[in-house]
């Protein structure tokens, strides 16, 4: 998969970075599918996105265009399974637990179309801990980002001994 390849992201976890993540996705383009196993988390994320965006606009940071779209590309659902569905990439940001992480990303590898890379946020659970329980190793990678991550630039992609290198090369 190369990089103009990736339309759809969806981003596991609405937490601190999850509902952050998403929306930066959201405003870079791509069109975003956000979910959570707690409700009020989602509706929390849902909130953070509908008053940050007009924020944004008053404080003249963001054209009203740009946040109409960035709102219409970003979606909440609490099902993993329609989440994942239709993604290109799916960034995990679930709690920092690594049987938790094993069992998303297992439930993922059935959710999310064969082709889909799937990358966890996680700051110190390598993915080579997480991808064999994947049918993929070779398309789980770690995609870090920083907190707060809609202020902050930096991204980092880890691969693992198993992310396949044409994937590392075209990711
Ligand atoms: N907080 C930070 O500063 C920071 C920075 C970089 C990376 N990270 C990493 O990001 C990840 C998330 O951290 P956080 O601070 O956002 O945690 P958080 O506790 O704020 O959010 C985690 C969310 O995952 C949800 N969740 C749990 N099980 C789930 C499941 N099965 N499906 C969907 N959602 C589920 C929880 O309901 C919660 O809302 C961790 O791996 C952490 O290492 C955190």
């Amino acid at each position: 998969m190369k990089i103009n390849d990736v339309k759809n992201v969806c981003v596991v976890g609405a937490g601190n970075m999850g509902h952050q993540i998403a929306l930066q996705c959201a405003l870079s383009g791509f069109k975003t599918v956000s979910t959570d196993v707690v409700p009020a988390v989602l509706e929390k994320a849902q909130k953070f996105v509908e008053g940050y965006l007009p924020g944004r606009v008053q404080k003249g940071k963001m054209t009203e265009e740009a946040a109409k779209k960035a709102r219409s590309l970003i979606s909440f659902t609490g099902d993993i399974k329609e989440a994942a569905k239709d993604a290109d990439i799916v960034i995990e940001a679930v709690l920092e637990r690594i049987d938790l992480k094993r069992k998303v990303f297992a439930d993922l590898d059935k959710y999310a179309p064969p082709a889909a890379i799937l990358a966890t946020n996680s700051s110190f659970i390598v993915s080579s801990r997480i991808a064999d329980a994947t049918k993929r190793p070779s398309q789980i990678c770690n995609l870090h980002f920083f907190n707060p991550a809609l202020v902050m630039k930096l991204v980092e992609v880890v691969q693992g001994p198993h992310t396949c290198p044409t994937k590392r090369r075209s990711a």
